[in-house]
């Protein structure tokens, strides 16, 4: 199956934190308009690589593009600049200020008038209508599925071009990661691409267009959802993980 032209290209990437890569001769793409998944076990490295992408950690080797221009080894901040944005794994949110500065300081540093950005809370709110109801209420009085929500309106906010997720549908009840299925789908279909790290393996692959599965730092497969079912590679790489995630996966 042919994919769209990448909009984020990842080429013989290494990255760790001392001497010794955790990731390594890692590649993929994710395409414009595609909604890509990166699959593994805990410890595979999923965390590790988007954030030598979103550029939190600096990679060793290798090449990273976004929109055909070569970004690897630029800050993070400059990044969101150019349209990354990483919603990092635990829902980095302040929790004492109101869900509406939280939401504001989504916008911090992007140069934006008070209009503009009145305008983009109000689509936040619109695409989450519960923390408009919460708006002014501090963040860390909000439930876990509304914190997660939270995060993601803080980097839509931002209008990215390529939005990454780590997990976030950890720690939620299923009808809550329901609803981040949900809101994931309303955000690629406004255009958004998308690179998703998730571990709710089954529901994952139902979504995406296409799936990498990291296993000990390394590309161990990658395919179209209905390519990954028929091989048994998913359910290797979790070997040791509960079955139960993997029911219709492999
Ligand atoms: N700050 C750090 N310093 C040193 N080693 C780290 C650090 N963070 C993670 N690691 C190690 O890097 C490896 C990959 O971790 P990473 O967090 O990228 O995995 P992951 O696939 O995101 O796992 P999980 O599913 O548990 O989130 C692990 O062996 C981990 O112990
Ligand atoms: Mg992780």
């Amino acid at each position: 199956m042919s994919r769209p032209e990448p909009i984020l290209a990842v080429d013989g990437l290494a990255v760790g934190y001392g001497v010794v890569p955790i990731v390594r001769d890692v590649a993929l793409a994710v395409g414009r308009g595609e909604a890509v998944a990166l699959l593994g076990a805990n410890g595979a490295g999923k965390s590790t690589l988007l954030k030598a992408i979103s550029g939190l950690l600096k990679p060793s080797a290798g090449r990273i593009r976004l929109a055909g221009k070569d970004i690897q080894g630029l800050a993070a901040e400059t990044l969101v600049g150019r349209g990354l944005s990483h919603v990092a794994e635990g829902r980095r949110i302040f929790r004492k200020e109101s869900v509406a500065d939280n939401i504001q300081l989504g916008m911090y540093r992007l140069g934006l008038g008070r209009a503009e950005m009145a305008r983009r809370r109000d689509e936040a709110f619109t695409l989450f209508p519960a923390l408009r109801e919460k708006a002014p209420a501090a963040a860390g009085t909000l439930s876990g599925g509304q914190q997660q929500m939270l995060a993601i309106a803080q980097a839509l906010v931002r209008r990215p071009s390529v939005l990454m997720l780590d997990e976030p549908s950890l720690g939620l009840a299923p009808i809550l990661v329901d609803e981040v299925f949900r809101v994931l789908g309303d955000i690629r279909a406004q255009g958004v691409s998308v690179l998703l790290v998730e571990q709710v393996v089954e529901q994952t692959l139902g979504f995406v267009d296409f799936a990498y599965v990291l296993a000990n730092g390394r590309i161990a497969a990658a395919g179209t959802p209905a390519e990954l079912g028929r091989t048994d590679v998913v359910r290797q790489a979790y070997l040791g993980r509960a079955p139960a995630d993997l029911e219709g996966a492999a």
